[in-house]
């Protein structure tokens, strides 16, 4: 065992985000070259967003976020959200330079401080993640992206679908959400509003479901019925305007998601972990989110 190093485990201030951020995604990539995932280089959109993102943690979970200090530098970033019983650990990084010394331990004891009866957690493949995972009590379970280019033709007419409104919408996902993992997306789905995520949502007598978009796939989808969530999976197939498109977070039970990535002719790879602690509810037809669960 490493020798473990002093640092000052203090909250995340305001001043704190965009050293924080570039901390952070310079491990990610670092370690993405180790253990074989793929962080793109920092440009201004992702930036942007990213800092975003960690000012919406700090602001709704300032109990769960938490950084790391050694010699005035930020050498470690976590954040967790709480949305009714569900936490979720959305970050964990810690600078290269001092990993495997306790820094992460101390870190996710700090953000573990507002978990309550369930937590989630979508894992990366850094093996020192996973230990600690497990070790803190979660249950891991393993997950595939779906990658490549769609086969446009395969891609079936769908019914029922209709583009939704963050505003208007709302309580009708936050209902689904709630009976798929026992508690509302809430000020999250201000955070997919604020990053232009595309919403459709579906309501027929096959079923319910919700449908946050991204340029490359999916932010997240829920469904009452595999039926309306295959509908809205496609949509969201039909709506990437990237080529290169990239299904995460794709549970090893979720066989209508896999299903469709496979008629799609996406390639499947399986990558990280999802970690679950306690009663996370069925998550299923669910394809959960990276950073909010
Ligand atoms: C994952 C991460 C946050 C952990 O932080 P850390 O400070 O390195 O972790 P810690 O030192 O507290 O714990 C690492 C544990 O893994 C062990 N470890 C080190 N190398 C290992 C390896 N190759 N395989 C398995 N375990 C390993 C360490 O000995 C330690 O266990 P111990 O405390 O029981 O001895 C950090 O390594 C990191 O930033 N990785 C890159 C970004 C990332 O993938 N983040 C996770 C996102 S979900």
């Amino acid at each position: 065992m490493a020798e473990q190093i002093a640092v000052e485990i203090r909250p995340l201030a305001a001043a704190d985000v965009e050293q924080a951020w570039e901390m952070s995604h310079t491990s990610l990539q670092t370690a993405g070259l180790e253990y074989g995932w793929h962080m793109p280089d920092a440009d201004a959109l992702l930036r942007s967003r990213g800092h975003q993102r960690i000012r919406h943690l700090m602001t709704q979970d300032p109990e769960g976020t938490w950084v790391a200090e050694l010699d005035g530098e930020i050498v470690g970033v976590a954040a967790a959200t709480r949305r009714g019983p569900l936490w979720f650990l959305s970050l964990l990084t810690v600078a290269t330079s001092v990993q495997s010394r306790g820094v992460g331990r101390q870190l996710l004891e700090a953000s573990m401080r507002t978990l309550g009866p369930a937590g989630a957690i979508c894992a990366s493949d850094d093996p020192k993640a996973l230990r600690r995972y497990r070790v803190a009590g979660f249950e891991l379970q393993p997950r595939y992206e779906a990658k490549g280019p769609v086969e446009r033709a395969a891609i079936p007419a769908v019914d029922g679908v209709r583009p939704g409104s963050y505003d208007n919408d709302r309580d009708f996902v936050d209902d689904i959400a709630t009976g798929l993992r026992n508690a509302p997306h809430g000020v999250d789905l201000d955070f997919f509003a604020a990053t232009d995520r595309p919403l459709y949502v579906m309501d027929t007598s096959a079923g319910r479901g919700y449908v946050a978009c991204t340029e490359k796939g999916v932010a997240v989808l829920g469904a009452t019925t595999t039926a309306a969530a295959r509908s809205l999976l496609w949509t969201a197939l039909a709506e990437c305007t990237d080529d290169d498109v990239s299904i995460l977070w794709l549970r090893h039970d979720q066989s209508w998601a896999i299903d469709v990535a496979l008629e799609a002719r996406l390639s499947l790879r399986p990558t990280g972990s999802f970690c679950t602690r306690g009663a996370v509810g069925p998550m299923s037809p669910y394809i959960p989110n990276g950073a909010f669960g």
